[in-house]
């Protein structure tokens, strides 16, 4: 069931979405090599207890911690750690969920450690300007989910890259994952709704380098790509309102 939220949701969304942009503006600044994954998600973390914002990620089916980082071949989930120190030339992948006063806000945004080389930078500039491609569509009126896939999917073809089918976009606000599942690519199997005023969702394309298929690593969470190639990662949370799509975060 999609839960449409009003004005004054929205602002409350609106509000942990300015908290969460305000994050990534300081990670920005402070993401280099020598750092660990694990202490990337410790700066977002002292941030939200700082802000007084919680971290949904934290406990949700038991995740460890409040941020997902994945440097180079891993695509999502990647589990903050110690042992992964980030180096020069990695692509760099935060992903994270902010709670503020009760209400959700979703986003990811992919870092370049120092200088990468250029078919990198492209896959990182591109899956990025997915994410706007798909924005925008959301925007035009009667538009519906498909539409926003076949944008997103078009796109990304005319490069040669894999788009990742086993994870998407979701309802967000109220809770980290709400319906509707919001697509990447087209399939007759995934719903077609219209999208209406009060809906508040994350779009989030994963590109991969290479091929699309992807496997699971044993600690249940790390989504790599089946190649051993670079993936990428954006996302924000946007509302449906009167005045058209606003981006929340
Ligand atoms: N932020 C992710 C999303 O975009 C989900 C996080 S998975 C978790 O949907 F385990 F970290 F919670
Ligand atoms: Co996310
Ligand atoms: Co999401």
């Amino acid at each position: 069931m999609i839960q449409l939220k009003n004005e004054k949701e929205i602002e409350g969304i609106r509000e942990s979405g300015k908290y969460l942009k305000e994050l990534f503006v300081e990670l920005s600044g402070r993401i280099m090599a020598g750092m660990s994954t694990f202490e990337v998600d410790k700066i977002a973390f002292e941030y939200m207890k700082k802000h007084k914002c919680g971290a949904p990620c934290l406990g949700y089916y038991d995740y460890p911690a409040a941020t997902c980082v994945s440097v180079n071949d891993t695509v999502i989930h990647g589990i903050p750690s110690k042992k992964i120190i980030l180096k020069e030339g990695d692509l760099v992948s935060v992903d994270i969920t902010l709670e503020k006063n009760g209400f959700i806000s979703d986003s990811t945004h992919t870092y370049e450690i120092g200088n990468v080389s250029e078919d990198v930078h492209l896959l990182n500039v591109r899956t990025e300007k997915a994410l706007y491609i798909g924005i925008e569509k959301a925007g035009e009126s009667g538009a519906r989910l498909h539409d926003i896939a076949y944008a997103i999917e078009s796109y990304i073809n005319q490069f040669g890259y894999g788009i990742v089918r086993e994870y998407c976009g979701h309802g967000v606000g109220f809770e980290m994952h709400e319906d509707p599942l919001i697509y990447n690519y087209v399939s007759p199997q995934n719903t077609n709704s219209k999208l209406k005023k009060g809906m508040v969702f994350c779009i989030e394309p994963m590109i991969n380098m290479g091929t699309h298929k992807i496997k699971e690593l044993d600690d249940g969470w790390t989504v790599k790509t089946a190649d051993g190639k670079p993936a990428c990662h954006w996302e924000h949370t946007v509302a449906l309102t009167n005045s058209g799509i606003e981006i929340l975060t």
